[in-house]
């Protein structure tokens, strides 16, 4: 028989990357994919914990499922990811609806958990790190499609910046052996991917036995997976300053499939913010190292991540972050109101910032990078740039892809585009996309 799974998702990538592999062991045991809770049998929130909103929303939508349970017998409702991981009991008190809480480690076992319930048991929560490698767990074969796809290699945090709930939510660093990644990434270029972003808490953090039997960091990985044939282009997030070694920076000059764009988040420009943040490197440093990438690679493009309102930011310290904005120039970043998270060592700091100053340094912080991100995109006019199709575009007769600096591209052109790249002259841009025309016949 087969059965339904909805999977919501929120948060950040790796939260994409697992919902597909909880799609993928559920196959096997009869769940078919559904775009809507509505006619599903298993509807699983991936949830997010970063910050307070995150975290909440997922109860408000417990609340709508509940609603839907009642009126619709055998339905079951599983909560997973982070919020999982850090208010397991906490669920099943606030939402009584929730058939299944599974962290982020343990999420291989929830046909386990099904059949446990369908037996008559009674709600389970498995929210351990085990000790066995999740991803062996994992089947080799996914039902993902599309031409650019996420791939998991490392995972956990050690890092323990005070304003973050990673390092528990997702324990400790962790990186997958480099057989099997690149097993999975041959199996991703066989079906069909033509890009792949690597993703980790602290990808470049990345640490674990290649198949020649040394370690391997991430720079040895990518210039390992550039040689599968088919595959045109790697990407890595979220890297941290501190783990940025000279073989990566070296890498960024000398792979070609490795693009030109990097997400580096810097969070603040205060070296006395840094300091408080735990991030153990000065604006200076950052500055420096961003340098050397730009030495490596002209072209490269940087996005980072952004908290204003950090307990004790001062005028000060918030004009040497907008100091560090107008240095580097950003192409993209993300930026946020500063959120005490339960637990973390910045929750209790004393100065917490009153949110009418976050939100006015909000506004300013956005307004410089979004004049950046569109001044960035007006320049590539009369460029031609190699642009990934990977959907159809906004009206018919389109299809829109991604630039080699990750900006999406719209032009008007066949969907047989699809999961190639070819060659576009861009023709104009604004904040969020460029435009452009095809130059020529598909490029490599
Ligand atoms: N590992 C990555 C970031 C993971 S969280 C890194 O070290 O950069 C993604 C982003 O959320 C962070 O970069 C930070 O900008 C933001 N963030 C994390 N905790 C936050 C909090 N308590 N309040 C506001 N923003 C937060
Ligand atoms: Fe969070 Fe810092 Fe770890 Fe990033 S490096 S996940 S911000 S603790
Ligand atoms: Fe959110 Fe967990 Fe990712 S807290 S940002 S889903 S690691």
């Amino acid at each position: 028989m087969t059965r339904k799974v909805h999977i919501k998702t929120y948060g950040c990538q790796m939260n994409v990357y697992d919902s597909q592999r909880m799609a993928d062991v559920l196959a096997p045991i009869g769940y078919a994919t559904a775009d809507t809770p509505e006619g599903a049998d298993l509807v699983i929130l991936n949830t997010c914990h970063i910050r307070e909103k995150a975290a909440d929303k997922v109860y408000s939508e417990l609340g709508r499922l509940a609603k839907l349970k009642a009126a619709k017998d055998g339905m079951m409702i599983a909560v997973a990811g982070c919020v999982a991981q850090a208010e397991g009991a906490e669920i099943s008190r606030r939402a009584p609806a929730v058939d299944i809480v599974v962290g982020p480690q343990a999420y291989h076992r929830l046909p386990q958990m099904i059949a446990e319930i369908h037996r008559g048991a009674g709600r389970r929560l498995d929210t351990e790190f085990p000790a066995l490698d999740k991803f062996d767990a994992l089947p080799a074969a996914s039902g993902a499609t599309g031409p650019a796809r996420f791939l998991t290699v490392q995972e956990g945090c050690d890092k323990f910046c005070t304003f973050c709930v990673v390092p528990y939510t997702r324990g400790a660093e962790y990186s997958r052996r480099a057989a099997s990644i690149i097993a999975e990434a041959r199996n991703m270029v066989a079906t069909g991917a033509r890009e792949i972003t690597l993703l980790g808490q602290n990808v470049n953090a990345y640490s674990a036995e290649g198949p020649d039997g040394k370690d391997w960091g991430l720079a040895r990985l990518i210039r390992a997976l550039a040689e599968i044939d088919g595959l045109a282009r790697i990407r890595y997030t979220t890297s941290h300053p501190r783990d940025m070694g000279d073989d990566l920076i070296a890498a960024h000059g000398e792979v070609p499939a490795l693009m030109p764009f990097l997400h580096l988040p810097v969070q603040s420009g205060s070296d006395k913010i840094l300091d408080a943040m735990n991030r153990k490197h000065t604006a200076d440093e950052y500055r420096r190292l961003i340098d050397r990438l730009r030495h490596a690679r002209a072209d490269l493009a940087l996005s980072s991540d952004f908290i204003v309102g950090f307990p004790g930011e001062s005028d000060a310290d918030f004009a040497a972050t907008m100091q560090l904005i107008r240095d580097v120039g950003f192409v993209q970043a993300f930026s946020f109101k500063y959120s005490r998270r339960p637990g973390t060592p910045a929750s209790a700091m004393p100065k917490q910032i009153a949110e009418p100053a976050k939100d006015a340094r909000l506004q300013e912080l956005q307004e410089e990078l979004f004049r950046q991100q569109t001044a960035f995109n007006l320049s590539l006019t009369g460029q031609t740039l190699p642009v990934l199709f990977d959907r159809p575009g906004r009206n018919p007769g389109q299809v829109a892809g991604r630039s080699p600096f990750l900006q999406s591209v719209h032009v008007t052109g066949p969907l047989s585009l699809i999961g190639s790249v070819a060659m576009v002259e861009i023709t104009g841009g604004s904040q969020n996309s460029l435009g452009g025309q095809l130059a020529h016949a598909e490029a490599a």
